[in-house]
């Protein structure tokens, strides 16, 4: 029995001294003390490809907006990732300003450079830490290689709202889960490699709460109690600065009524003095400002000085910062301990990525053919078997007749999802192809559209005819990466009409059909499910997609992934999530909520994924049953793997805190194991709880571990019904 052990265990919150926490080294210190003010502003103000070398003219050409660079009024750069261009603009730096203060140079690594892997919220459904560190590290090597030493990543904001487009980029809606995965992203991303000098610097983003805007609108105010902030949507921020995130980005949004852009309880209260991290924060682009906008500041003076004073180092790209900076530091009006600060964090960031001892790009490959066994095996892992009623699934490869249908069976762009950075949609392996690339000699393999997500280019009714000449029928649904991600915020999870016309015309063949996803989020797929015998969800996959989805409709591979997010039946339902109150009256109970017009449970839970075999559990055991409060409470369970065939199963731990002095979820999760079982095989899993598992904030900021009764439930997803309890008692 080989077994894949990633026993997540959350680490104690303690304040893990980070390398940076020698602040500022003698070097830099003596750096800054040459610095006029202009040129310590400079170091605050990140400008854009276009800001710098006009919109780029296809010869690449710079114009003479450089000046900024020759005179030091600029210290970051965004959107520039060619080895060339990178250093004609870092050689302008080097050898034509006064003090050869290197640019950092920023990008969207936010799934991969060259190389497209799955975006965030399908790896995520891996559960596999050690792929995303792996992943995660590829893509900063391609960075480096490219001059980029700083990447917008990983983006850590837990959301319960599929509304919002940019659950795509996150880990979904848990929190513990989350944290793990932003800590694995993190150490990934800021490898030390060897023979170089320096690291890409993460950015943990977005700061904070951004998951959750008012009616799942991107840009959106948020307003949520200060329990909610820090139980939800701060443990992944916590998690990444202790795994040593050398910068952060703060959100574009309000938090009941400040921005976080220029909001101290964030940036200086919890982020300085509470966690004691080190690193430098960006803004987000324009967020500055947007202060104005906002209606939080009267002027671009008053936005500088409430962003500077709350801790925002660097501005990207508003101007704010270079056109009131050094005035606001003249008259008094910001002193200039504050400013020296903002800039030695930046230095310190620049010291970190290399930049003094080896500021340019070295290399200029964009072909990276040793990441690309790592892009397959990360498509396989993130792929969720949702529905497989009688086994439709795996297909036969020596099936006859396989239909291809739907506007995403040849898809290459969508499937690269929406951040692809300089991915290429040439490289993506579409899924028809991927089928066409395992299925025996004597089997045909059609292709018909049907419609595009628009509707454009519909044909519906050769779709159907396909679909009868077929003995199976592979439907390609879903949402193209370019509709999701950022300000791509839907009022509807549906189907788009034209697909929803596709999928009845479809059905009325009464042909057995699978269902194959590419999208962003979850989406209320409820008739779709009803009508079809397996479902399978497969994200934006990246560039191993087809060969990936095929591997696993052919029972090459067998799928282990697990939702992250719920998928509610209908969007009226959201936010919908696991970690949920009870209320005192919940839809469990006879005349509890409910709705009139649907069942109030969800389409698919959290952590539901099936398999090609089966998994029990059995014999829960908790010891001991009486801990007192700092004691450790392990809890053991049984997995069998009952079917037969290998797999990997992602077994849960769920705890509930039964009676609190605020109300606790009905249950969150507090441990995972993915496990390797040959069929017949078990594992005996063992998860360890401390106080940091049991405890939550409560509305003062306060950490509360309090006796009492306590649930454990372990299983297969969020629904798990092995369950034993244990009594938390005072410490004497
Ligand atoms: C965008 C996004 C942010 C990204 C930044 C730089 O608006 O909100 O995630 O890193 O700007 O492109």
């Amino acid at each position: 029995m080989k077994r894949i052990i990633t026993q997540a265990a959350f680490g104690a919150i303690s304040i893990v001294v980070s390398a940076s926490s020698a602040f500022a080294s003698d070097d830099m210190v003596a750096l800054l003390r040459r610095m006029t003010l202009e040129e310590k502003v400079g170091q605050l103000v990140q400008m854009s490809s276009n800001d710098l070398t006009g919109p780029d003219k296809g010869q690449g050409g710079i114009d003479e907006k450089l000046d900024f660079i020759r005179k030091g009024q600029v210290g970051a750069v965004v959107n520039i990732a060619s080895p060339d261009k990178v250093n004609r603009l870092q050689n302008v730096a080097l050898r034509e300003s006064r003090l050869g203060i290197p640019l950092l140079f920023g990008f969207d690594v936010v799934h991969g450079l060259h190389t497209t892997f799955p975006i965030p919220l399908a790896e995520s459904c891996s559960w596999d830490l050690e792929l995303m560190q792996a992943t995660a590290a590829a893509a900063a090597r391609e960075s480096y290689n490219a001059g980029v030493r700083w990447v917008y990543a990983p983006m850590v904001d837990v959301s319960r709202d599929a509304r919002w487009g940019r659950v795509a980029e996150g880990a979904g809606e848990d929190p513990y889960l989350g944290s793990l995965i932003a800590a694995a992203r993190v150490k990934g991303f800021q490898t030390i490699e060897a023979g170089r000098v320096g690291k890409v610097l993460a950015t943990v983003k977005h700061f904070a709460a951004y998951g959750a805007p008012e009616a799942g609108r991107d840009y959106a105010g948020v307003d949520i109690s200060e329990s909610t902030l820090r139980n939800v949507y701060l443990p992944p921020f916590r998690a990444a600065i202790e795994a040593g995130a050398a910068s952060l980005m703060s959100a574009f949004h309000e938090i009941s009524g400040v921005p976080c852009t220029a909001n101290p309880h964030l940036l200086d209260e919890i982020l300085r003095k509470e966690w004691g991290w080190k690193g430098f924060v960006v803004s987000d682009w324009g967020a500055v400002d947007e202060l104005r906008t906002h209606g939080f500041a009267s002027s671009v003076e008053a936005a500088t000085q409430k962003a500077m004073r709350a801790g925002t180092d660097i501005d990207m790209c508003s101007g704010a910062y270079n056109a009131s900076l050094a005035a606001l530091v003249k008259n008094k009006r910001l002193d200039v301990a504050s400013l020296d600060r903002a800039v030695l964090r930046v230095l310190e960031g620049k010291k970190a990525a290399g930049l003094f001892a080896q500021p340019l790009a070295t290399q200029n490959n964009e072909d990276w053919p040793q990441h690309k066994p790592l892009a397959m095996r990360a498509a396989l892992e993130s792929i969720v078997l949702l529905k497989n009623e009688g086994n439709l699934l795996p297909l036969a490869k020596t099936t006859k007749r396989i239909a291809v249908i739907g506007p995403f069976a040849e898809t290459k762009l969508e499937a690269l999802g929406s951040w692809w950075a300089l991915g290429r949609k040439e490289d993506v392996v579409t899924l028809a192809a991927g089928i066409r690339s395992l299925v025996a000699p004597g089997t045909e393999v059609r292709v018909a559209l049907g419609t595009d997500f628009r509707g454009k280019t519909k044909n519906i009714e050769d779709a159907a005819a396909l679909a009868k000449w077929s003995d199976i029928v592979v439907l390609s649904l879903g949402d193209p990466g370019w509709n999701t991600g950022e300000n791509n915020s839907k009022v509807s999870l549906d189907l788009s009409l034209p697909q929803q016309e596709l999928v009845r015309a479809v059905k009325a063949t009464r042909k057995p059909v699978v269902v194959v996803l590419t999208n962003g989020g979850p989406l209320s797929i409820t008739s779709e499910v009803d009508s079809f015998s397996a479902v399978v969800e497969a994200w934006a996959l990246g560039q191993a997609a087809g060969t990936a989805i095929a591997q696993v409709l052919f029972g090459e591979h067998n799928p282990s992934g697990k939702l992250t997010i719920t998928f509610p039946r209908h969007v009226g339902q959201v936010p919908i999530y696991h970690a949920h109150k009870n209320s005192g009256r919940p839809p469990t109970q006879p005349g509890g909520s409910h709705y009139t017009d649907s069942p109030s449970d969800p389409l698919f839970v959290f952590g539901h994924g099936l398999s090609y075999t089966t998994f029990a559990y059995e014999n829960l055991r908790i010891n001991p049953t009486e801990p007192k409060i700092g004691q450790t409470v392990t809890v053991e369970a049984t997995v069998t793997n009952t079917g037969k065939r290998a797999g990997v199963e992602v077994a849960q731990l769920y705890v509930q805190d039964e009676v609190g002095s605020l109300t606790r979820p009905v249950r969150e999760l507090k441990g995972f194991e993915r496990v390797s079982l040959e069929p017949g095989a078990s594992h005996r899993l063992r998860f360890t709880l401390t106080a940091q598992h049991l405890g939550y904030f409560d509305n003062a900021g306060r950490f509360l571990v309090e006796p009492g009764w306590f649930k454990a439930f372990v299983g297969t997803d969020s629904n798990a019904s092995l369950t034993g309890r244990f009594e938390l008692k005072q410490t004497r």
